[in-house]
């Protein structure tokens, strides 16, 4: 009924209104609205200049790196793309406003005709087998000009000269980089919009001019969301124009705040979810802990990224590798882009190695771009799972602490069955062992044993739900108000030190649709009974999920019992295609979980949407429990 008032209503607001957006959020669309644009249906690999030089880079150093990436077979493993990052300009030409390229540094970027080009070195790099990326800023200047005062090799100039920035200069840049220039990656940055208010002294002293922040990177109510999500997505666009051919990674440097956790999936190839990684296990941690918990917000062609690898630095160099391989492997197990951060020239063997694991490099590079679930979470001890497109399981198990731990793996961690034995691999060591129901592993510290899994699964013939986040696109999740995530550890920032109160939570997500557990992560359970392999979703969301051949679509939903909410009901309805296919009764708390079935035999989208009847009160947590897709 509901929906066909919606349906009425929306024919005559198009007669009235005939350009008009009538659809709803929560109105079916039967698409897929994360990205698809561009190219990495995988998470791109490779190396980038930041973590070795900053903006000490030349032509040389980075070709060096390239060139060892090539010999040591690297980018034959996958390590394609060489990122240049910040450091690279000379200038803003005037009146044209070319950028001009610091050709003291680039030599071959010198041109008969005075227009400084990246296309030599490019060329170079596609001739060596590689991809070539690029460096910008969303704002009129660069992270390292508003940030860094020491940083050698910032643009010159005058105020507009020094301008190097994308604002109000998208196309332009875009067709020069992308174009002209031929790179196949764009990093875009968020620093000129973040950092120079009208106080800030290099404002002040004339050296740049004040862009009003739009975001504060502490401060998600003070930050203006949509404004910052226009400007990346008109940079989305200009790259696409460009690029018609699809042949580009854009990405999405916003170190998770502006919550671009519920958007940057919708217009980039990649999307940065923290600040930028520092060489300790505390800041590793933080890192992780953005991503982790955002399993349903990293897809082909939308990867959650966990900054640059820093592997071979600080705690992660050739003297600490048991904390170099829980780095390296837990970017695996979440899909990180794998962008080695270091020197190559000066890499030990030992480093080389275990950048070239082809076991854990596959484990990230799984074709079903399903990123790990976290089937047991603490503060010590976690346990990764990500299932890969053959059906077998990738499996973490991480000691986060200083002291040794004994884990125990079981097969329900893995949705395998306990009748059967489970077979494992240990990606490390390439040693295969057996157990049946569980096994104990006992953990190091700072130690991460990882496996693939091969055993009998719980639900023959499908998959549920939770085993698929790469298939699930929460395209609207409820989240009414932006709240920080708790749960990211906090560890000092080095360049703050203990000098201010602390760290404190400020990265956007809590609330955000999980798999296993509600979205303020409690374990899921309807009127006293706990629900397995469940989507926890907030009331008033609207889940798209990629069917690949399933026929039918099962589950047990129910207002979770951690809601507060008494009064209001929700409403569950499944879609395929943008028809309706089932629909619950109004579900309060403490009802107990009902069934739902839906034949989607031929379906290519389905969609999971509540609604909760009345607005305002708390948030409304609702389960998609036990949902399964079978053949
Ligand atoms: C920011 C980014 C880093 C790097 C620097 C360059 O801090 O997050 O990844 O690009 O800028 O200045």
């Amino acid at each position: 009924m509901r929906s066909r008032i919606r349906c009425r209503l929306g024919v005559a607001l198009a007669m009235v209104f005939p350009a008009a957006a009538i659809a709803g959020p929560l109105d079916p669309t039967g698409q897929w609205t994360a990205n698809q644009r561009g190219d990495a249906p995988l998470p791109p690999m490779g190396w980038s200049s930041w973590n070795a030089f900053h903006t000490d880079i030349t032509e040389e150093n980075i070709l060096a790196s390239a060139d060892v990436l090539v010999r040591s077979q690297l980018a034959a493993k996958g390590y394609r793309y060489i990122d240049i990052d910040d450091g690279w300009w000379l200038k803003r030409r005037q009146p044209d406003g070319r950028i001009i390229i610091r050709t003291v540094n680039f030599p071959s970027a010198v041109m008969p005709d005075g227009n400084p080009s990246f296309r030599p070195l490019t060329d170079k790099l596609h001739a060596m087998g590689l991809k070539a990326g690029i460096y910008s800023d969303i704002g009129r200047n660069s992270c390292s000009q508003v940030f860094d005062t020491t940083a050698p090799n910032q643009p010159e100039g005058s105020v507009i000269e020094r301008e190097i920035g994308l604002y109000g200069h998208v196309d332009q840049d875009i067709r020069l980089s992308l174009g002209e220039w031929g790179f196949d990656l764009i990093k875009v940055d968020g620093c000129g919009i973040r950092g120079l208010p009208a106080s800030n002294p290099k404002v002040q002293s004339g050296l740049y001019r004040a862009f009003p922040p739009l975001i504060d990177a502490d401060s998600l109510a003070r930050t203006d969301v949509a404004a910052v999500r226009l400007l990346y997505g008109d940079v989305a666009d200009a790259v696409a124009r460009v690029r018609p051919d699809g042949h580009y990674v854009y990405s999405l440097c916003l170190w998770g705040s502006a919550d671009v956790r519920a958007w940057g999936k919708d217009l980039g190839s990649v999307s940065r979810t923290s600040e930028d990684l520092s060489p300790t296990w505390g800041r590793m941690l933080h890192n992780l802990d953005t991503v982790s918990r955002r399993e349903l917000y990293g897809h082909p062609n939308s990867w959650n990224d966990a900054d640059m690898l820093f592997v071979g630095s600080g705690d992660f160099d050739e003297n600490h590798l048991t904390e170099a391989r829980s780095h390296f492997a837990l970017w695996a197990m979440v899909n990180s882009p794998l962008i080695i951060g270091y020197d190559l020239r000066h890499a030990a063997p030992a480093l080389i190695h275990l950048f070239g694991n082809a076991r854990v490099i596959a484990v990230n590079q799984d074709l079903a771009g399903n990123q790990a679930t976290i089937v047991f979470d603490s503060d010590e001890v976690q346990i990764f799972v990500k299932t890969l497109s053959d059906g077998r399981k990738a499996v973490a198990l991480f000691n986060r602490s200083g002291l040794p731990v004994d884990a125990t793996l079981t097969a329900e961690h893995l949705s395998f069955t306990d009748a059967d034995d489970v077979e494992l691999t240990d990606l490390w060591s390439g040693a295969t062992s057996q157990f049946r129901k569980e096994r104990d592993v006992h953990l190091a510290p700072r130690q991460t044993v990882i496996f693939t899994a091969h055993g009998t699964r719980q639900l023959p013939g499908g998959l549920y739900l939770a085993e698929q986040p790469g298939s699930v696109n929460p395209a609207v999740d409820g989240v009414e108000v932006p709240t920080p995530d708790p749960l990211v550890h906090r560890a000092p920032l080095p360049w703050l030190g203990t000098h201010h109160g602390g760290d404190f939570p400020r990265y956007g997500g809590w609330g955000g649709t999980r798999v296993g557990r509600t979205p303020y992560d409690q374990p899921p359970m309807v009127a006293g009974q706990p629900l397995s392999h469940t989507i926890g979703v907030l009331a008033n969301s609207r889940l798209e999920v990629r069917n690949a051949g399933f026929s039918r679509f099962s589950m047990r939903i129910g207002v979770d019992d951690s809601t507060s909410d008494r009064k209001r009901s929700v409403t569950f309805s499944i879609y395929g295609d943008g028809h309706l296919l089932a629909r619950s009764r109004p579900m309060r708390v403490g009802d107990g979980a009902q069934s739902l079935t839906a034949n989607v035999a031929g379906v290519k989208i389905v969609e999971l949407v509540t609604v909760s009847d009345g607005t305002g009160g708390s948030p409304i947590s609702a389960d998609w429990g036990e949902a399964a897709l079978t053949r």
